[in-house]
């Protein structure tokens, strides 16, 4: 057993994840073990692998960018708790956040407000007036409305509240479409191409309250190509040029977002931190250079790159259905979870891998999918895998790399409680994310008394 070849690739993987002893393992504890303990679905986060990658993030920007390195934030919205955030803290990377929720988990977790950016395209007043009364670092501003209520809120509180403007460099970035942020005909940011980025810094420099302190871009997100970045960033740098000559203001900050890729499925390539940012550093410089202004400094904002490959799902197998196809069959296999666990493959197509995680067969492989629990067809978790003929109700599964955008985008559809996240790390595991349950759903009805 020990010798089998690994039923997924090592680098779909986290990094302490392995099935080199007869069954899934992370950091030391079993799959079976973690099963008895904690239940199925869940979310199993490998700890130390985090710390590994948010480090490796910041520093290749620090290496590659030198003096003109600006913040590596950790973009909550791929998956933020208490505990993340006190990882997250605890690796020297700022957060960034897109909403006042987000914003209240990184305060319950006693995050440094001077460390937190604020995002969002339709922040309300209430969010406004929280993140500046908190001491947030900056607010991206993406639209006139917004700058003109951060300014109106930083002027009632008497103080001077940093801003970046959010600009669309209109690049068709290789994404799916739902994913893809920075062409023209979307709801972010300030196109550069119509003029209406400069108006937004012009409005920003001449506010009272503001302080703009440069530009951000996101392109979207898994961009397959480290190159897609390229042309945004000779956009955005020739932007900053012409706001200096027309408006006279040198702009020193240039945030380009997140939306490195990784690896789903064998022939996925994902995204080196010190490949992707001696590329990035490279790409600025020469855009600075063409523009003839002097390098800004750079901020990133991973989200995916950081956390999606340390976590993987953990399912029971339900029932197997084997279904005849004009052109062979396939294996249907059910476990209790679904689309409100990972809404990812029905949402974007996205595609994953599989595996069983108590024990390895030496059964042969059959086209499988691994569906859900819901009253759906679209209900598809992994919807083309090869997993071994004699899967059976009781068996485990294992779906990597689901940390990004999994448990953050999970839904109560068919009043499913939500999967807990335990965190694993030198063959000791612990809940930082407790399972829902049936109480948690019904604790919110509210039923006029003798109406039942
Ligand atoms: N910065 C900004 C402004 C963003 O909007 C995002 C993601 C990120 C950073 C982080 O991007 P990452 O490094 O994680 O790719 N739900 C989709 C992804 C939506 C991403 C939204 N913005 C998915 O599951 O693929």
């Amino acid at each position: 057993m020990m010798n089998q070849k690994s039923p997924i690739d090592q680098k779909i993987l986290s990094r302490n994840s392995s099935f080199a002893g007869g069954e899934f393992t992370v950091a030391g504890v079993k799959a079976s073990d973690l099963v008895k303990e904690f239940g199925t679905p869940a979310f199993v986060i490998d700890e130390a692998d985090f710390d590994a990658r948010a480090k490796a993030f910041r520093l290749a920007l620090e290496n590659s960018f030198g003096q003109r390195a600006g913040t590596c934030y950790y973009a909550a919205k791929a998956f933020i708790s208490i505990e993340i955030a006190k990882w997250v803290e605890r690796a020297g990377l700022s957060l960034d956040v897109c909403t006042g929720g987000e914003l209240e988990v990184a305060l319950a977790a006693k995050f440094p407000p001077h460390r937190i950016e604020f995002h969002g395209n339709n922040k309300s007043v209430a969010e406004i007036t929280r993140a500046i009364e908190v001491g947030v670092e900056k607010i991206v501003a993406d639209s006139e409305i917004e700058l003109e209520r951060i300014n109106a809120i930083a002027s009632a509180k008497a103080v001077t509240q940093k801003v970046l403007i959010r600009v669309t460099p209109g690049v068709e970035a290789h994404t799916h479409q739902f994913i893809a942020t920075a062409h023209e005909d979307v709801k972010f940011g300030f196109s550069i191409a119509s003029g209406a980025a400069l108006r937004a810094v012009k409005i920003g420099v001449e506010a009272s309250n503001l302080e703009v302190v440069g530009l951000h871009f996101h392109i979207g997100s898994q961009i397959m190509g480290i190159e897609g970045f390229d042309l945004a960033i000779e956009r955005t740098t020739a932007f900053l040029k012409r706001v200096k000559d027309e408006l006279g203001q040198e702009l020193n900050e240039m945030v380009i977002g997140g939306g490195f890729a990784i690896a789903y499925v064998e022939g996925d390539s994902s995204s080196d931190a010190e490949q992707v940012l001696s590329h990035l550093f490279d790409a600025v410089k020469r855009s600075a250079e063409k523009s003839a202004i002097s390098m800004p400094r750079v901020s990133i904002e991973p989200g995916r790159a950081i956390i999606g490959p340390t976590t993987s799902t953990l399912y029971q197998v339900g029932t197997v259905k084997r279904v005849e196809l004009d052109d062979g069959s396939r294996n249907y296999v059910a476990v209790d979870g679904g689309m409100s666990d990972n809404i990812r493959t029905s949402l974007y197509d996205a595609e994953y891998s599989a595996a069983l995680a108590n024990r390895i067969s030496s059964a042969p492989s059959i086209s499988s999918r691994v569906v859900g629990k819901h009253c759906e067809s679209g209900d598809i978790i992994v919807r083309d895998c090869n997993l071994p003929s004699d899967v059976t109700p009781g068996d485990l599964l294992v779906t990597p790399a689901t940390g990004a955008y999994g448990r953050s985008m999970a839904s109560n559809y068919n009043h499913l409680p939500r999967p807990p996240v335990i965190a694993v790390r030198d063959g000791k595991a612990r809940v930082i994310l407790r399972r829902e349950t049936h109480a948690d759903l019904l604790s919110l009805e509210v039923s006029q008394e003798g109406q039942r």
